[in-house]
């Protein structure tokens, strides 16, 4: 019985789920590349009648491949938790939990390795590309998309939203629960990708796409101060001030269109047309439009980390909700490959229904 009941007949719920790795504080890239667009897919509050609900957890495991510091990964997560709920991930519309509060996910992991060729994974890009730069990899990193089919699998997620990097993981994770579905029958939901827009499209303070691997990104929480800095030393070309310019291929105009108001992007534009200004004064602009438009989120930022244990008790709560239904599809795929003896007992440690 691995679907939902229809809430509508000939409907079914959506479960929109997807993970966040904490490896570095969240830029423009990570906001409007992504984390924005899964906020927009939490379902209303008022939707009480639809069922659709939206899961989102932070990756620590799969962030274990990367970052090595325990003090510094639990800050990480800490953080990334803080920085997603002042964002507007709303507890109350989201599930919101940390990836290794739930193991039922590493049991589930264990179980589609059984049936994941070798061939599979040599194929994904994170090993192949480490691989061909002659670098080492761990088994971690080679297994790291069986983890991320469990992390969908583990919830009947139906929708994973993502970058398109990561396309090729969900096909990963269709082909997984295709072949247990196969061989043991029906237990799996098989997911399906949402693109999410280009991260591609945020460009650095270079031009290049903003990626923490080219020191080229600002922060979403950078203290105002570093971040007025940053942003007036955007490079940008040197022709002199009187050309006009076409605001379209110029990142400077691009980062401003994203926290900008309409208006202002159509004055801006129009200047940049006519000429006769100066980056100076689009700086300016920008850090007075991106003050603005975070001012929210900052202020909500404080009041969260002044409210002692107020990030713990939603992780906790989004734990709990996200164990309840790991268990009942582990509990399926358990007992589909035959794990689960008749008699055996469910109410042992660890066992939570
Ligand atoms: N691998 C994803 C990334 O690096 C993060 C992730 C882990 C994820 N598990 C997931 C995304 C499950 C979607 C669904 O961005």
């Amino acid at each position: 019985m691995p679907a939902d009941p229809p809430a509508v007949p000939g409907t079914r719920p959506t479960r929109a789920l997807s993970g966040i790795q904490p490896t570095g504080r969240f830029h423009w890239g990570n906001y409007f590349g992504a984390i924005r667009q899964y906020i927009d897919l939490q379902p209303p509050v008022q939707a009480q009648r639809s069922a659709d609900e939206a899961y989102y957890f932070i990756a620590d495991l799969h962030a274990l491949t990367t970052v090595r510091d325990p003090a510094r990964l639990r800050g990480l997560v800490h953080d990334a938790a803080v920085d997603l709920v002042a964002l507007g991930l709303d507890p109350e519309r989201a599930v919101l939990f940390v990836q290794s509060d739930v193991p039922e996910v590493t049991e589930l992991t264990w179980l589609l390795m059984t049936v994941c060729p070798m061939g599979l994974l040599e194929r994904c890009h994170a090993y192949k590309d480490k691989k061909t730069r002659g670098l080492p990899a761990d088994a971690g990193l080679f297994t790291y998309p069986v983890l991320m089919a469990a992390d969908i699998l583990a919830y009947d997620a139906t929708v994973v939203p993502v970058g398109e990097d990561q396309v090729q993981h969900i096909e990963v994770c269709r082909d997984l629960a295709g072949t247990f579905n196969h061989l043991y029958g029906d237990v799996f939901t098989l997911p399906k990708p949402r693109l999410v827009e280009a991260a591609a499209k945020v460009p650095g303070t270079d031009g290049q796409k903003m990626s923490k691997s080219y020191e080229n990104t600002i922060e979403v929480f950078e203290e105002p101060a570093a971040q007025k800095k940053k942003i007036m030393r955007i490079t940008t070309d040197s022709r002199p001030m009187e050309h006009p310019k076409d605001p379209d291929s110029d990142h400077l105009f691009q980062l401003f269109s994203l926290v900008a108001t309409a208006d202002e992007r159509t004055r801006m534009s129009e200047l940049y047309r006519r000429g006769g200004f100066g980056y100076g004064e689009v700086k300016q602009a920008l850090v007075e439009a991106a003050n603005r438009f975070f001012a929210d989120a900052r202020a909500r930022r404080v009041a969260i980390e002044e409210d002692r244990g107020r990030i713990e008790a939603i992780l906790a709560a989004g734990a709990a909700k996200a164990r309840a239904k790991a268990r009942e599809v582990l509990d399926r795929a358990r007992r589909a490959c035959g794990l689960e003896r008749s008699g055996a007992a469910r109410s042992g440690p660890g066992r939570q229904t």
